[in-house]
């Protein structure tokens, strides 16, 4: 499994799997092949693959800790860049279709539109995410400051949940769905963060660089 996790092809696969569907989007508007709506078809996958990218990023830290697999670690930065991706496209789709590129056009919607307001205010936070991921800027933040800013994803998780359930009409089966795994995956990290697993690894928090160019850290 350790020689799996860190070859340098699982990586490939993954990043290959990730764009599935981007693929198949990507696919589907070249071939006129999005259904009725091709912009609710793409708005509607888009955000399903953010929040299901955000979830895939903040269960790394739990699996690897509970299933003893340190390697996993290498494919968090990827699968929260990932996220970002699909984010930027749902934004896009929204931007440009749903309001014609007519920034205060947008403003008014993000003021007015509640689940517009959240669901924006997840993407801003994300940015700084994205924008800090590379290994110099980790290196230059420094892993505390590092680790306390990539926090912020879990607020953004919460913000994606509220921003799809506030946007269903009456089936609020799947942000449910989505909100019990954010609510688990944020409960093991209380729960990791009080329990005394921390201080019996005097190594888990650090401002050195992992070979994954992530902090080894645990959040
Ligand atoms: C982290 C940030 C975000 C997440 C996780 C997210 C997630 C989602 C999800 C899961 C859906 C519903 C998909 C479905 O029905 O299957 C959705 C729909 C939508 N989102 Fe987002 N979203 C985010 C940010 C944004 C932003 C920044 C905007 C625009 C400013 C936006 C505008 C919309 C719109 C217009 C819809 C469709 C609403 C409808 O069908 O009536 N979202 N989003």
């Amino acid at each position: 499994m350790k020689k799996l996790l860190t070859s340098k092809w699982t990586k490939v696969i993954v990043f290959l799997v990730s764009s599935i569907p981007f693929v198949f989007l990507a696919w589907g508007l070249l071939h006129n092949d999005l259904g009725i709506n091709p912009v609710e078809t793409l708005q509607h996958t888009t955000g399903d693959w953010t929040l299901r990218f955000l979830i895939f990023t903040l269960a790394i830290t739990p699996l690897r800790k509970t299933l003893k697999l340190p390697e996993l670690i290498r494919f968090r930065r990827m699968l929260g860049l990932f996220a970002f991706f699909y984010v930027l496209l749902h934004f896009l789709t929204y931007l440009g279709p749903d309001q014609s590129f007519n920034f205060s056009g947008m403003w008014d919607d993000v003021a007015k539109r509640k689940f517009i307001t959240v669901g924006f205010a997840a993407f801003v936070l994300l940015i700084p995410l994205a924008a800090t991921s590379t290994t110099g800027m980790i290196r230059r933040l420094g892993g505390k400051r590092w680790q306390s800013l990539h926090r912020l994803i879990y607020v953004c998780a919460i913000l994606g949940v509220i921003h799809y359930y506030w946007l269903v009409k009456s089936d609020v089966r799947k942000p449910l769905i989505y909100g019990f795994f954010v609510g688990i995956l944020l409960l093991w990290r209380v729960w990791d963060a009080y329990s005394g697993r921390k201080r019996n690894a005097p190594a888990t928090v650090n401002t050195r660089v992992s070979t994954a160019g992530s902090p080894q850290q645990s959040s």
